[in-house]
C-alpha cells in the first residue's frame, strides 16, 4: 500500500512535523479453527493485507485517533486520564484499550499522541482487522515511548483488549500471528504452552486464494462466545471421567471412548470438532513439511466439513464459496478461515488454474447468493513492525 496518503492526511490534520510509520498485517488461518480457546493447535500466517499508522507523540495528554477507512467518524479525541470503554468512541476503543492496559501494566505513557490509521484489510471479513489495530497500536506505543515490552506481552495485551474491554472471548491466535508472523512462513502454535514452530510455506506452483463472502458478520460475537461456553461445558462434563485440563489435551480415541458422558448432542458435536480439528492441524503441518500438498488439501476440506456440520459456524455464504471451489479443477483444498459466520474462506489452488477458479467460483457465488464475492491472492508477510519503504 502507498503510505503517502497516510502521511499527507497526518500533516493536514496534525501539522508538518514528520510522523513515524508502522505496519501490522492481517492473518489467515491455514487450519486449526476454534481450537485456540480450547488449548489446541493453530496454524495461522500473517498476510500482506494489513493496517498502517502514521503517529507522533504530543506534548500534552491528549490522544487523537483518525482512520482513513472511517473518515465519517472524524478525529476521535480522548485524554490519557480517561481511557474507559465508551461506545461513542467506536473503533478507537481498540487503540484506547491497548494504551489503557499497557499503562496499567506499569509502562510509562505520560504524553498523548496523534495517530492516523489506514489499511487494506476488508473490515469484518474475518482477516483480523481488529487484532491488527491492537497489535499495531502496541508497536506504535512501544516505539514512540521507548517501552521495554516483550512481544508476547504485547500480543497478550491485544487479546486482553478483546476479552476484557471489547467483550469477545477470543483466543490468542490472531494477535499471535500478527505479532510474530514472518514472510513466507506459517506459525504452528500450541495455544496451551505457547510454544511455536515456524513452518516455511514455499509454494512454487500453487497460490492461496482468499475468498470473501462479503457477508456482514451479524451477531458473530455473541455466537462466538456461545461456542466458547459450549466447549467449556463439554470440558466440565468430560472432566467427571477424565483428568484433562482442556479439550486440546484429548486425542480422538479418548474422545470417542468418553463422549457418551456428554449430556447433550450439541455438546458432543462441539467437542468433537475441537478434538478432531486439533489432530487435523498437527497432521496438516506435518503434511506441509513433507511437501504433501494433496494431504494438506484433504485436511483443509475435512476441517470445513467439521466446521459446517459439527461446529455450525459456516452458513450459506461460506459453504457456497467453499463447495464451489471444491468442484474446480486445480483446487487442492478449501475451507473457511477465522471465526466464521460470514467472513472469508481460503483455497489452495494450482497457479495455472487460478484465474479460471476465481471466475467460476465467483459466478456460482453470485448466482446463488445474489451479490458478488471478492477474491485476493494471499502473500505471507512479516509481523507488526516499523514500516520502511523497500
Ligand atoms: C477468531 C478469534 C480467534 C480464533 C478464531 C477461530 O479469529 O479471534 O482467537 O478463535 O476466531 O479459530
Amino acid at each position: 500500500m502507498d503510505t503517502q496518503k497516510l502521511e499527507k492526511t497526518f500533516t493536514e490534520l496534525f501539522g508538518e512535523a514528520e510522523p513515524q510509520i508502522f505496519f501490522a498485517p492481517g492473518r489467515i488461518n491455514l487450519i486449526g479453527e476454534h481450537t485456540d480457546y480450547n488449548g489446541g493447535n493453530v496454524f495461522p500466517a500473517a498476510i500482506t493485507l494489513g493496517t498502517y499508522a502514521a503517529a507522533r507523540k504530543r506534548e500534552d495528554r491528549q490522544l487523537n485517533f483518525y482512520s482513513l477507512k472511517l473518515p465519517e467518524k472524524g478525529v476521535i479525541s480522548v485524554s490519557l486520564d480517561h481511557l474507559e470503554y465508551k461506545k461513542e468512541d467506536n473503533w478507537a476503543n481498540y487503540p484506547k484499550g491497548m494504551i489503557k492496559f499497557l499503562k496499567e501494566a506499569g509502562h510509562t505513557i505520560d504524553q498523548g499522541l496523534d495517530i492516523v490509521y489506514h489499511g487494506d484489510i476488508p473490515n469484518g471479513a474475518g482477516l483480523s482487522s481488529s487484532a491488527s489495530i491492537e497489535v499495531l497500536t502496541g508497536v506504535v506505543v512501544e516505539q514512540l515511548y521507548d517501552l521495554t515490552l516483550e512481544r508476547l506481552d504485547l500480543i497478550k495485551t491485544g487479546q486482553k483488549v478483546e476479552n476484557e474491554y471489547i467483550g469477545v472471548q477470543s483466543g490468542i491466535m490472531d494477535q499471535f500471528a500478527i505479532g510474530m508472523g514472518q514472510k513466507d512462513t506459517a506459525l504452528l502454535l500450541d495455544t496451551h504452552t505457547l510454544e511455536y514452530e515456524r513452518v516455511p510455506i514455499k509454494l512454487e506452483n500453487e497460490v492461496i486464494v482468499i475468498m470473501n463472502t462479503k457477508k456482514r458478520r451479524e451477531l458473530a460475537d455473541s455466537k462466538y462466545n456461545e461456542r466458547r461456553s459450549e466447549c467449556e461445558q463439554a470440558l466440565k462434563e468430560l472432566q467427571q471421567v477424565l483428568p484433562v485440563s482442556s479439550l486440546g489435551e484429548m486425542d480422538e480415541a479418548a474422545f470417542d471412548a468418553h463422549q457418551h458422558v456428554l449430556t447433550d448432542e450439541t455438546l458432543v458435536k462441539r467437542a468433537r470438532h475441537a478434538v478432531y480439528e486439533n489432530g487435523r492441524t498437527l497432521k496438516a503441518a506435518s503434511a506441509l513439511k513433507a511437501g504433501d500438498l494433496q494431504a494438506f488439501g484433504r485436511l483443509m476440506n475435512e476441517s470445513h466439513i467439521s466446521l459446517r456440520d459439527d461446529y455450525e459456524v459456516t452458513g450459506k455464504e461460506l459453504d457456497t464459496l467453499v463447495e464451489a471451489a471444491w468442484k474446480q479443477p486445480g483446487v487442492i483444498g478449501a475451507r473457511m478461515t477465522g471465526a466464521g459466520f460470514g467472513g472469508c474462506a481460503i483455497a489452495l489452488v494450482g497457479k495455472t488454474q487460478v484465474d479460471t477458479v476465481i471466475e467460476q467460483v465467483g459466478k456460482q457465488y453470485e448466482s446463488a447468493i445474489g451479490y458478488p464475492g471478492e477474491f485476493y491472492i494471499a502473500s505471507i508477510s512479516d509481523g507488526a513492525k516499523e514500516w520502511k519503504e523497500e
